[in-house]
């Protein structure tokens, strides 16, 4: 994995900082994009690079010649449809949706040239799922489950897989932030929220560590993971199997 370099998106935080840091480890050349300059210069021996992804004209300014694209950086918004603010709708499927669109469409030259490359898209058990009162997030990673296969079939020819991760509640700073939000849209307390809501669905009754998702994200970008392609990969703790 040494000659490998890696543009992990939203790696200030949570789940992309634990796939940055993952494929550090495995000697990975690592770039880290967030918009949070003070939560990247927490990365130790990785390149940062502080940019707005959903600024799209502006993507073109990140690095092209990358083997390895974590889609990553993420927002949640709760509101009924109704009350739905259209303009945060926009947004996020920009930032969730449309930026990881434009990183493939840049990034993927590069990697038909080395003839190897991995796409790794975080989507979400949302992606496969829907929950009430996540209009945005929800169509967002239903859509990048269809952009990450399209991307399975045009790569394969040239040594590209894409893959999506799926985890459910994941113990970072976008699930602590929910649970004020979710609170006042059900009108519970918080720890109602996360014993209720969350983890009623859930076999494993906790939170997922950041550190599991990259753990299987580091798979998918190792030496067995040439003919896992085109995949959505659950991390639920059993969600999905009912
Ligand atoms: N935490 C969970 O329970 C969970 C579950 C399933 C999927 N996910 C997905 O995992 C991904 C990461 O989420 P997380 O839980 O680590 O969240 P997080 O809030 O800890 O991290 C998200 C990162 O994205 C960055 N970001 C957001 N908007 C940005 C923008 N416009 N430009 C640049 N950077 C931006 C933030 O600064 C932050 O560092 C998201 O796509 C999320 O949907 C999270």
């Amino acid at each position: 994995m040494e000659t490998r370099r890696a543009l992990v998106t939203g790696a200030a935080s949570g789940i992309g900082a634990a796939c940055a840091r993952r494929l550090a480890a495995d000697g990975v050349q690592v770039v880290a994009v967030d918009y949070d300059a003070a939560g990247l210069e927490a990365l130790e021996g990785v390149q940062t690079v502080v940019a707005d992804l959903a600024d799209l004209e502006s993507l073109s300014d990140l690095p092209k010649d990358v083997d390895i694209l974590v889609n990553n950086a993420g927002v949640q918004q709760v509101a009924p449809l109704e009350q739905f603010p259209p303009e945060r709708f926009s947004y996020i499927v920009r930032l969730m949706l449309e930026s990881p669109f434009r990183l493939i469409r840049q990034t993927l030259p590069h990697m038909y040239g080395a003839g190897w490359g991995r796409v790794i898209n975080i989507s979400s058990v949302h992606g496969l799922r829907a929950s009430p009162f996540k209009a945005a997030y929800v169509a967002a990673k239903h859509g990048l489950e269809g952009l990450s296969k399209v991307v399975a079939l045009e790569g394969a020819p040239h040594g590209v897989t894409s893959n999506c991760v799926n985890p459910a509640y994941v113990r970072t700073p976008l699930v602590t932030a929910q649970l004020a939000d979710q609170a006042a849209t059900h009108g519970l307390t918080e720890s109602e929220v996360l014993e209720k809501v969350m983890l009623e669905p859930v076999a494993v009754k906790r939170l997922i560590e950041p550190d599991e998702v990259a753990e299987l994200v580091a798979l998918l970008c190792g030496p067995a993971s040439a003919s896992i392609t085109g995949s959505s990969f659950v991390l639920d703790g059993g969600w999905t199997a009912h």
